[in-house]
């Protein structure tokens, strides 16, 4: 049982029916912004991908072949460049995750029937009798169609775990010489790319303190100089260190003490550290905890260790500032998403892919208004993986193909892309739930707000499986409203998903909202993600 008190309680809403709410007499939530205030800008980068040749991720998910009866654009799928363009990708990172670091570039270019099959690293988690083995079809040329058609900036993670400096910068010099300088450039425009693809963010290493290197944070600390000390310069780089694995049990605040520390005490052009990658999985592997079973308790669960990326952001942030006051480094949360244990995937062969519901929906919202809320520490985030993996967005297998709960998440948020994150005071008690032991205090309502011209786009969650909230969003500091819309992503049924047969299950839908003078009322249903567009005067 929840422990919040209603003032107001609308009983009874069906999913067709939140445009004919009664009146509301009083709020149960006070949701106060100013836009005379806004702050940093909101990076779009923020709303960003990543995609790794993993299970079914790139070969079926995205790589159908140029042959293939389903609809593709040089082989790559359309529908998943289509929902990627409705959602205006910013960004992809690519090609792993674990598999960058045994990855070797020269792999994946040149005529495709000549490429060589390699091993995959996750070879290991391969059910008995399938392989992994990496028909390198999909390769950096792919790579680059699909960020042209998308419209996505690439994000590049070389091979420091098993590569060299060396290959790491020719595949840089590949990449972003102009045509007809260097001989690299020359090989780049004979397999069909004379203009270089300019790849400004890269990832040095990934996850160094595992499948990257298994080093100690000093130990990278030295890998890293090395890989950008002679770095090909077409370009201003971008450049992202293994940052820490933000799950574990103490946040792994050594990792970001060990590199830092590393970095110190150098000689020479100094070290730049552009970006610091985080990863965190709301980590359910070593629990019974299920993707598309669940009770009360899981629903919390979920939630409540999702809000906990907040403060690991906040513990490294505050080490990042002990060595880089200014904090010039930033962020690069290029790993988050839901972990359950297994047993959901899509097919054997489909490994790390798990169902997604309305849980993982509004996990999705609040991982997002966190970071609309701490925009000046973050320059890109990443959720893992795109499809058909983790935390995705899409699954397909062969011609069926559907939207999860969490892609519309990602719709419902595209207005902040960009825009000036504002600050927001929500005056609700705090919900004490149960979780898979004991109980936990969340956040009633929570949520976000940013500023593009005159548009405010505030998006409120309601994580109550019980009560829907009245709120009323005030503004302050003088402004007048001239109208509001909104939006809502829920489903009578908590466990909600959107399958290959019934694929529009969950989906969104309109919410009546009243906008006059300096406020707007609506009813946030139980289970809920509200985006609210309020025109200013
Ligand atoms: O996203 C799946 C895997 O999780 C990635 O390959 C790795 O970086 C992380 O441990």
């Amino acid at each position: 049982m929840t422990t919040r008190r209603r003032f107001l309680k609308s009983a009874g809403i069906g999913l067709g029916a939140f445009a004919a709410l009664r009146p509301l007499r009083a709020a149960d939530a006070e949701v106060e912004v100013n836009p005379a205030q806004p702050g940093v800008q909101i990076n779009p980068h923020i709303y960003g991908h990543f995609i790794e040749h993993l299970g079914g991720v790139i070969y079926d998910g995205i790589w159908v072949g140029r042959n293939a009866k389903i609809a593709n654009v040089d082989g790559i799928r359309k529908q998943f460049v289509d929902d990627m363009k409705r959602i205006a990708t910013p960004n992809l990172r690519w090609p792993g995750g674990c598999f960058a670091d045994g990855y070797h570039w020269r792999d994946g270019i040149g005529a495709p029937g000549k490429r060589p099959r390699t091993y995959n690293y996750w070879e290991n988690r391969m059910p008995k009798g399938l392989h992994a083995v990496e028909s390198n079809q999909f390769g950096i040329h792919e790579f680059m169609r699909l960020c042209r058609l998308v419209g996505a900036e690439p994000y590049v993670a070389a091979n420091v775990g098993s590569g060299t400096p060396q290959e790491f910068h020719d595949w840089v010099s590949y990449c972003n010489a102009p045509a007809g300088t260097i001989s690299l450039a020359d090989e780049r425009a004979a397999n069909g790319d004379k203009a270089p693809f300019n790849v400004k963010y890269w990832g040095v290493g990934n996850e160094s303190w595992g499948c990257g290197g298994n080093m100690t944070g000093g130990e990278y600390a030295t890998e890293y100089r090395k890989y950008i000390s002679q770095f090909p310069a077409y370009l201003q780089p971008f450049w992202v260190a293994t940052g820490p694995r933000g799950h574990s049990a103490d946040g792994d605040v050594g990792w970001t003490e060990g590199f830092f520390a590393g970095l110190q005490n150098v000689r020479g052009l100094g070290v730049r550290v552009d970006g610091f990658a985080l990863h965190y999985y709301t980590d359910f592997r070593q629990t019974a905890e299920d993707g598309a079973k669940f009770d009360e308790k899981g629903w919390y669960a979920v939630l409540h260790k999702g809000i906990h990326i907040e403060k690991v952001m906040n513990d490294h942030w505050s080490i990042m500032g002990k060595y880089d006051p200014q904090h010039r480094t930033k962020f690069v949360i290029d790993e988050w998403g839901n972990w359950y244990r297994g047993g959901t995937e899509l097919g054997p062969e489909y490994i790390l892919s798990q169902t997604m519901t309305l849980r993982d929906a509004l996990h999705t919202a609040m991982t997002f208004d966190i970071f609309n809320r701490h925009a000046e520490k973050i320059e890109m985030a990443n959720v893992a993986q795109t499809i058909n993996c983790l935390h995705s967005l899409f699954a397909a297998a062969g011609d069926k193909y559907a939207r999860t709960p969490a892609y519309y998440v990602f719709e419902m948020y595209r207005p902040h892309m960009g825009g000036q994150s504002v600050p927001l005071k929500i005056s609700l008690p705090e919900m004490t739930v149960p979780i898979l032991e004991g109980t936990a205090k969340i956040p009633g309502l929570s949520g976000s707000a940013s500023l593009r011209d005159k548009n405010l786009t505030v998006t409120l969650t309601n994580p109550s499986l019980k009560e829907s909230v009245s709120t009323r969003i005030r503004l302050s500091g003088g402004a007048r409203l001239r109208e509001g819309r909104a939006t809502v992503l829920t489903h009578d049924d908590m466990r909600a998903t959107n399958s290959f047969e019934r694929p529009d299950e969950v989906k969104l839908a309109a919410l009546s909202v009243e906008a006059a003078g300096d406020s707007a009322t609506l009813t946030i249903p139980k289970q809920a993600v509200v985006a609210v567009s309020l025109q200013l005067a």
